[in-house]
C-alpha cells in the first residue's frame, strides 16, 4: 500500500479541549496576543514545539519504573552512557536537565570576549549563551537556506566558502568551536548532508579548531541523508548517525528532541581536559556528574528513546506526516519552506502578507490567527524571535516563518487534515490580516514573554 501509516497503537489517551472562536479571541488578548503566554489547556492542537512534547512508548515507561536514582553512580547514568557511547563514539557523556544547560556548560567554559562561533543556523538559546558569554554567533547557512522557495535538498549546509573566510578574517585563536545544527532548526529544520559534514570536519581539523555538532535532531538528520544523499540509501540509519558523530569532537544535546524524551539533554565530548573542565561546572549548575539535570528515570527513558528515534519505520513515518502537510498546503498555494523539514511545516509570511513589514511581524500575527480561527498554536520564527540586536536596535530577520512543530507519536493524520483546513482558510484570509507592536518584553529571549498589541 502507498498509504504509510503511523507505526504504533495507542493504549493511553489525553483529551484535547474544544473552544470557542469568541473565548479565544478573550484568551488571545489576555495573553497579550503572545501564545507562548496562553494555557495550553486553551489549545486545540499544540504545534509551538516538538521538544519534550511527545509521547513516549511502553519500553521507555517500562524503563522508567526499573530506573535506579543512586546519588552517585546510577546504573541508569551507565545505560545512557553506553547508549550514547555506542551511537556518537564520544567518550564523556554530561547530563543535564536539556539542550540549553548542555550549551551553557559548554560556553561558558570555551568562549571569551571577541570570540567568533560559527554554525550552519544558531538556535535563539545557543544565539543567547554564546552571546551571554561575550562572544559572537555567527550563522553561515549557504545561500538556498535563506531562500524559501528552493529545493536544495540540503539547505542546511554551511557555507564552506564564507567559513573559511570566517577563520582567515577572525584568526584561529578566536574561534574556540565551529557548530553545526542538524537538522537546522532555525533556517526551516533543513539537513546537513555527510559531505557538508565531512567537510567542515576537515577544516575544523585543518586548523586545529574543535567541531561539535548541536544534535537535538541527529536522527531525522539521518533519515534525510539517507533518502537523499547518493550512497546511503541502503544504510540503517544508525550507521548514518554514528557516521555523522565520527566526524566531530563532540555534541551538544535536547533529549526532548530526538531523545524521544521530556526532559533532558547531555554534552557529550572526547576532550579529557575539557570533559573535566564542564563537569566542574556541571556540578555547579546541574548536579553530580551521574545525574547532571536529570533523574535516573529520565536517562532510563533518553537511553531507550535515542534507538526508538533512529527506527527506520518510525524515521519513514515521522518524516511523511510532515511532508503530508506540506504537500497539502503546497497543492492550495500557500508559499511554505521547500522541501518540508524533518519536524516541522514553516509558512513564509514574508510571502504570505506582503503587506505587513517585517518590523510589524508578519509571522506573528498569522500565528496568532490560527489561534483564532483554528486553536492552533504554532511559533514565529522571524523578528520578533530574531530581531532584537545585543545593542538594542531593531533588525528584520532573514525570514519570516511560522513554524509549526510536531510532538512525536502524539497527532494522527486526521488532526493533519484539520490543521490543513485551518490554514488554508487563514491563507484565504489573509488580506485582513494587520501587524503587531510589542508593548513590554524582556531584552533577551523576548518572544517568551513579550505582551504585544494589534495595530
Ligand atoms: N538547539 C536546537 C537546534 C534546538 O532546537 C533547541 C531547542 C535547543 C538547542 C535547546 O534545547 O530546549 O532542550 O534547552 N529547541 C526547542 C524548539 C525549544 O522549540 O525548537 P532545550
Amino acid at each position: 500500500s502507498d498509504t504509510i501509516i503511523e507505526p504504533f497503537r495507542i493504549r493511553s489517551v489525553e483529551p484535547v479541549r474544544f473552544t470557542t472562536m469568541e473565548e479565544r479571541a478573550q484568551l488571545l488578548k489576555e495573553a497579550g496576543f503572545n501564545p507562548f503566554l496562553l494555557k495550553a489547556d486553551d489549545v486545540l492542537i499544540d504545534l509551538l514545539t516538538d521538544s519534550g512534547t511527545g509521547a513516549m512508548s511502553s519500553k521507555q515507561w517500562s524503563g522508567m519504573i526499573a530506573s535506579d536514582e543512586s546519588y552517585a553512580g546510577s546504573s541508569s547514568f551507565y545505560k545512557l552512557e553506553s547508549a550514547v557511547r555506542d551511537i556518537t563514539g564520544f567518550k564523556h557523556l554530561i547530563p543535564t536537565h536539556q539542550g540549553r544547560a548542555a550549551e551553557n556548560i559548554f560556553f561558558t567554559t570555551i568562549a571569551r570576549e571577541g570570540d567568533v562561533i560559527p554554525s550552519n543556523t544558531h538556535f535563539d538559546t545557543t544565539r543567547a549563551h554564546i552571546e551571554h558569554a561575550g562572544a559572537e554567533a555567527r550563522d553561515l547557512v549557504i545561500a538556498e537556506g535563506h531562500q524559501p522557495e528552493s529545493r536544495h535538498p540540503f539547505k542546511g549546509n554551511m557555507d564552506l566558502a564564507k567559513l573559511e573566510k570566517t577563520i582567515h578574517d577572525t584568526g584561529v585563536d578566536n574561534i574556540p568551536v565551529i557548530m553545526i545544527t542538524v537538522t537546522n532548526n532555525s533556517g526551516g529544520g533543513q539537513p546537513v548532508s555527510m559531505d557538508n559534514i565531512r567537510s567542515v570536519s576537515e577544516m575544523a581539523r585543518k586548523y586545529d579548531i574543535p567541531f561539535f555538532i548541536d544534535a537535538c535532531r541527529f536522527a531525522e538528520n539521518a533519515w534525510f541523508i539517507k533518502t537523499r544523499e547518493e550512497g546511503f540509501s541502503g544504510e540503517k540509519p544508525l550507521d548514518i548517525a554514528r557516521k555523522m558523530f565520527s566526524y566531530a569532537d563532540g555534541c551538544t544535546m535536547s533529549a526532548k528532541k530526538d531523545g524521544m524524551a521530556n526532559i533532558g539533554g547531555f554534552l557529550a565530548l572526547n576532550s579529557d581536559e575539557l570533559a573535566s573542565e564542564c563537569r566542574n561546572l556541571e556540578i555547579l549548575t546541574e548536579g553530580f556528574p551521574t545525574y547532571g539535570g536529570m533523574a535516573g528515570y529520565d536517562m532510563e527513558a533518553v537511553a531507550q528513546g535515542l534507538y526508538e528515534a533512529l527506527d527506520s519505520d518510525y524515521l519513514r513515518y515521522r518524516i511523511r506526516s510532515i511532508a503530508y502537510l506540506g504537500d497539502k498546503l503546497s497543492d492550495a498555494g500557500i508559499p511554505i519552506v521547500q522541501p518540508t523539514g524533518g519536524h516541522a511545516v514553516y509558512l513564509d509570511a514574508r510571502k504570505i502578507l506582503p503587506h505587513i513589514p517585517p518590523t510589524q511581524y508578519p509571522a506573528w500575527s498569522f500565528n496568532n490567527a490560527l489561534y483564532l480561527l483554528g486553536g492552533v498554536r504554532g511559533v514565529e520564527i522571524g523578528t520578533v524571535m530574531f530581531g532584537r540586536q545585543p545593542d538594542g536596535s531593531e533588525k528584520p530577520a532573514a525570514m519570516e516563518l511560522v513554524r509549526l512543530a510536531f510532538p512525536r507519536r502524539v497527532y494522527t493524520q486526521s488532526h493533519v487534515d484539520y490543521l490543513a483546513e485551518v490554514i488554508i482558510s487563514v491563507f484565504r484570509q489573509r488580506e485582513q490580516l494587520g501587524g503587531y507592536k510589542i508593548v513590554s518584553g524582556p531584552t533577551v529571549l523576548r518572544h517568551f514573554s513579550a505582551r504585544l498589541e494589534p495595530l
